[in-house]
């Protein structure tokens, strides 16, 4: 076919005002989506921003949840009418966003557009999103996803191509006019990367021998992978991978890897047959959650336990250079990277903030409270690479999961640390509140309550030390004299209502205090946060959805 064969339409619309990428992608109800022009529109602010020049190619490919195909079909005619050269896509329409970033490197590509909400829940009820990266695989950054803001305001118009519709189970290449349209099985080369870091081989006889292992895949975007690395390299019994097929609603499970969602392999971690190291990945398979016999290794003290024995996994023997954690995560790494005497960096929530540090080199190593974790290897957050550095980690070490998280406490100290989420139906509420504590800021140092004295609080402000760029207001924080933290700020990821996610840490280099209830150690900070942001006034709310 032909370019001047194509039959490519300019169609009008009404610009739309609500696609401003929040946390991680533009994210909103499946059913916005499917509003006419919705998709298309934000796509072709998209392609009016980055100016696709001949030749530069482009990545797509998404979680598999409700509407992925549907997505994928009305991207690809908007690429071929705005004559993108070269369109990579996952085979069946999937893309771990891992996988997305690496394609985006190995084809040298400019762009990928990863359709997923993460963790949100899938299904015609459920969350859609779409998330752009950039060359060689960076989430966008502010810059970016404020001008695709602006000229998705403006849009009223788009183009696109009346081509039959894609067959994505079919691995082959396509032409359509100029534009070359290629289906991809990503796996292999995403399995090629994990063994330049990985020794596959101690694995599998560490596996062989002495360690079970449990994976839970949410039947979402890691079962196709999971399958393939722990079974068919590793020699994983099947039926150590669980909920392993691809599922447009995830089963009917909410993806999201942590003790309140994840309840079989939580369980089961905490049974008497636990296998000895457990795991699960979220909806598109960036994060991670880490569990063996009887424990839960929280996100903080798996970035900080990863960079202290990071030297015997292959990959990063030479040293890591720098390390970063996003703000609201738990401090543990910081006295890691101090014994090091390497860096730590501390930047807003949101992966985008590590990635020109990961590109310039200032770090190898950085993660999130939210069970997200890499290195330099990506530009993403991995869960599958997280899972594979603990494998190694038991293999090289020769230790179990549980001793390897009490050596590392006697040695660097424990930082007890939970999340507290409040989910308040009314946006107007939030707002009010984070206005509130923000104007309590300078009044609160000196206060004494709740078994402390405050000693400082300030408003979280970042200078991006690659490029100068400054974000404003990236969290509400309040120090105590006794070690204690606590962050306040609202999420940017959720579809409906507002969620205020109140982050609660505390260093304890006391060994013989290293073992208590997390509950009990943090109860007071927790009080002293719902008192000092007034949350019951504001919303009526007694308690947080959910504690992680
Ligand atoms: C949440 C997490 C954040 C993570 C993001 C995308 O964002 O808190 O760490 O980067 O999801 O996975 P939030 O909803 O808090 O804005
Ligand atoms: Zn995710």
């Amino acid at each position: 076919m032909s370019q001047s064969n194509l039959n490519i339409k300019q169609v009008t619309c009404e610009p739309f005002q609500d696609q401003k990428a929040g946390t991680a992608g533009l994210r909103k109800k499946v059913t916005v989506f499917q509003k006419p022009h919705y998709i298309e529109s934000f796509i072709q602010a998209i392609f009016d921003t980055l100016r696709f020049d001949k030749g530069e190619k482009l990545v797509i490919g998404g979680d598999g949840r409700f509407f992925n195909d549907i997505a994928i079909q009305k991207i690809v005619s908007c690429a071929v009418a705005n004559k993108i050269s070269h369109i990579y896509i996952g085979k069946d329409g999937l893309l771990s966003t891992p996988a997305a970033s690496n394609l985006i490197r190995c084809t040298r590509s400019k762009a990928g557009i990863i359709l997923t909400a993460s963790h949100n829940p899938g299904g015609a009820n459920g969350d859609f999103g779409i998330k752009l990266n950039i060359a060689p695989g960076a989430q966008a950054n502010e810059k970016l996803i404020n001008q695709i803001y602006e000229r998705s305001k403006k849009i009223t118009s788009y183009r696109i191509a009346e081509i039959p519709n894609i067959q994505l189970d079919k691995i082959g290449i396509k032409n359509f006019g100029d534009v070359r349209l290629e289906i991809i099985d990503p796996i292999d080369e995403y399995i090629e990367l994990m063994d330049q870091f990985f020794d596959f081989e101690l694995i599998q006889s560490h596996l062989k021998k002495k360690v079970k292992f449990h994976f839970d895949a949410f039947h979402a975007v890691t079962g196709p992978y999971a399958k393939k690395i722990f079974c068919d390299l590793l020699g994983v019994p099947q039926e150590c991978i669980v909920n392993a097929i691809s599922k447009e609603d995830f089963g009917g499970m909410h993806p999201d890897p942590n003790p309140n969602n994840a309840k079989y392999i939580y369980n089961l971690a905490m049974s008497k047959s636990s296998p000895d190291l457990l795991a699960a990945s979220d909806g598109d398979g960036d994060r991670n959650m880490i569990l063996g016999p009887g424990m839960m290794v929280s996100p903080g003290d798996s970035l900080a336990i990863m960079l202290a024995n990071s030297v015997i996994i292959p990959g990063y023997r030479k040293g890591i250079d720098g390390v970063a954690r996003s703000m609201p995560t738990s401090r543990a790494v910081d006295s890691v990277a101090s014994s090091l005497g390497i860096p730590c960096y501390e930047t807003p929530t949101g992966w985008r903030f590590f990635c020109n540090l990961l590109e310039k080199g200032h770090i190898g190593l950085c993660g999130e409270e939210s069970f997200g974790t890499s290195s330099l290897h990506a530009l993403e957050k991995d869960g599958l690479w997280a899972i594979l550095f603990w494998l190694n980690m038991l293999a090289g070490l020769e230790q179990s999961l549980p001793e390897i998280v009490h050596q590392h406490w006697r040695r660097f100290g424990r930082c007890y640390y939970q999340r507290h989420d409040y989910q308040i139906s009314d946006m107007n509420q939030a707002s009010d509140l984070i206005k509130y504590l923000r104007q309590s800021i300078n009044s609160l140092p000196g206060k004494s309550h709740f078994g402390s004295k405050i000693i400082d609080a300030n408003e979280f402000n970042y200078t991006d030390p690659v490029d100068g760029s400054i974000s404003e207001n990236q969290g509400i924080r309040v120090f105590y004299e006794n070690g204690g933290r606590i962050v306040f700020r609202l999420s940017g990821t959720g579809t409906s209502g507002a969620t205020l996610r109140m982050y609660l840490d505390k260093p304890e280099s006391e060994i013989t205090r290293q073992h208590l209830n997390p509950n009990d150690v943090l109860s007071e900070l927790a009080n002293a946060g719902a008192e000092l942001s007034r949350i019951n006034h504001f919303t009526g709310l007694k308690n947080p959805v959910s504690i992680i």
